[in-house]
């Protein structure tokens, strides 16, 4: 097959917002207890005894440059008390933990969250209870972190041994979610305030009106806040009647997914389509929206929770652990060339998640492991930041595969459009903040041919001779890391440029030009 790549650096979509590449931390699992936060495991080294982090965690972590990390759920987060979480660690009480039918021993909790938070560099994310939690909860957790004022919890912070403010900017109106298969129709875990399984479930009419006096009065307590209204899958009427009540006093509308393939390479890359579909449908709700409250503000999408997970292979019950493959790693790959073609709507988006949960990163009690899925992000947070270029593949086969007309999910919402059609080559590109380079990342989803592909930039536009390639890749499509050892891993040369690209099967590459 023939197949040409198009890139003109005249034509940029938008900023890419480094929030894209933003993180996820829940009590789930391993995510924060034994992941994140090890105290007392003599066997691996910590930050420090205060903290309880672990420092091959954070180093790992760090590479990925995460810019906001969102906490404490997800599912939790709806019978979660924030006020047992903080104080002496010995006087904590342990609960019931209802999303996860686990404990939760309130060990690491928000003040340990922002501790984590500054030594990583990143910007908190917290999410509200609007389960089981009340807007006073709600109201005190907002001046616990960022009131300044003589007051009950801005006290307490400081008798929590925490002088300042911690200015936590983002906060969101409860939590939601949807699992998006292509291919098979069966159903899937859930969560949170429009789905039944979720404590404190709502009709959207009564969440829409709860989270509005909701943010009224979390904004007169701290007027530079960043609201998060609940959204779904971007392609349901709770989405709609939710922005239509909301628009006027969040700042972004959330929306999640997960893609599942049940173990087929083509569903398993095909899969983000679904959620760039919800991303437009998001987009013209929003205009909708605004055009009907009479808004110029800016709305964006805040895509909170994504990943690849199929939880009848990893179940949510069971932490979750997914141990991902070179088809998972390109499908991820595939996730980031939405976010970055999306940049004029996507500005925060939060993989699900960070650690040892649906994670790219993996621990034991003596050391860890970078999952497959882990270089695509770093490559994509360290090299597709600038402006987000438009692009175009001619001539790429495209999938032909099974689908189903719905996503599947209790809710019964219809997907807008199937994955068919979508391109196998599939790609997105940046021109660097200084202008000088242009980086296109590119993942041939195919697993049985490979291409040679010419790449033409707009007719003002020269490149100079050498490229250098960031490649992830191995002959195995289902090759995976483990403990043992390192098989998925990125590999960086430089190559002589003459206009054509050979993409070998099942690969994911970020190609760097330098402007001429
Ligand atoms: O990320 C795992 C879970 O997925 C989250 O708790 C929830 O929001 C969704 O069910």
């Amino acid at each position: 097959a023939t197949a040409t790549i198009r890139i003109d650096p005249a034509r940029v979509i938008d900023k890419v917002d480094p929030r894209i590449y933003s993180g996820f931390t829940e009590h789930m699992g391993r995510c924060i207890y034994g992941g994140i936060y090890d105290p007392g495991n003599q066997n691996a080294e910590l930050i420090n005894e205060k903290t309880g982090l672990r420092k091959d965690v954070m180093d790992a972590l760090k590479a990925l440059k995460i810019p906001v990390v969102r906490y404490p759920g997800g599912n939790f987060v709806s019978t979660y008390r924030w006020q047992d979480g903080v104080g002496p660690r010995e006087s904590r009480p342990r609960r019931p933990e209802l999303a996860w039918l686990t404990e939760e021993s309130n060990q690491f909790g928000t003040d340990e969250f922002i501790e984590f938070c500054r030594e990583l560099g990143t910007e908190p994310f917290i999410c509200l209870n609007m389960g089981t939690g009340t807007l006073e909860d709600a109201l005190a957790w907002v001046e616990y972190c960022n009131s300044s004022a003589n007051t009950y919890y801005a006290n307490l912070r400081r008798k929590n041994g925490h002088e300042e403010p911690y200015g936590v900017k983002y906060w969101a109106l409860g939590t939601n979610l949807a699992l998006i298969q292509v291919d098979v129709a069966k159903s899937i875990a859930g969560n949170e305030v429009w789905g039944p399984w979720q404590v404190g479930q709502m009709e959207s009419q009564d969440y829409a009106k709860k989270a509005f006096q909701w943010a009224k009065a979390l904004r007169l307590l701290d007027p530079t806040i960043k609201l998060i209204a609940c959204g779904e899958t971007g392609f349901s009427d709770w989405d709609r009647v939710v922005l239509k009540k909301l628009a006027p006093v969040v700042d972004f509308h959330s929306i999640h997914l997960y893609t599942v393939s049940e173990g087929k390479h083509l569903v398993n890359v095909v899969g983000p389509a679904a959620a760039e579909k919800g991303i437009e449908i998001t987009k013209s709700l929003i205009d909708l929206a605004k055009i009907e409250c009479g808004l110029s503000k800016e709305l964006t999408v805040c895509f909170d929770e994504w990943n690849v997970w199929d939880p009848v292979r990893a179940p949510g019950e069971k932490g979750a652990e997914e141990h991902y493959d070179l088809s998972d790693a390109l499908a991820v790959a595939s996730w980031l060339n939405v976010f970055v073609r999306k940049a004029d709507i996507v500005k925060i988006a939060c993989i699900a998640q960070s650690v040892n949960v649906i994670s790219p990163i993996i621990t034991s009690p003596t050391g860890l492991f970078l999952q497959t899925t882990y270089f695509p992000l770093q490559l994509f947070s360290n090299l597709m930041c600038g402006s987000s270029l438009n692009v175009h593949v001619g001539g790429s086969p495209t999938y032909s595969g099974e689908t189903v007309p719905k996503f599947i999910h209790d809710l019964d919402v219809h997907a807008p459009e199937s994955a068919k059609g979508t391109k196998l080559i599939d790609i997105s590109a940046v021109l660097s903040e200084d202008g000088k380079e242009v980086r296109v990342a590119i993942v041939n989803r195919s697993d049985e041919e490979e291409f040679a592909v010419p790449i033409l930039f707009g007719p003002e536009t020269q490149v100079k001779d050498e490229v250098t390639v960031h490649e992830v890749w191995h002959e195995d499509l289902r090759a995976k890391n483990g403990f043992d050892g390192q098989n998925v891993k990125t590999v960086v040369r430089t190559e002589a440029w003459k206009g054509i690209y050979v993409l070998k099967k099942h690969s994911f590459q970020i190609l760097v030009f330098t402007l001429a």
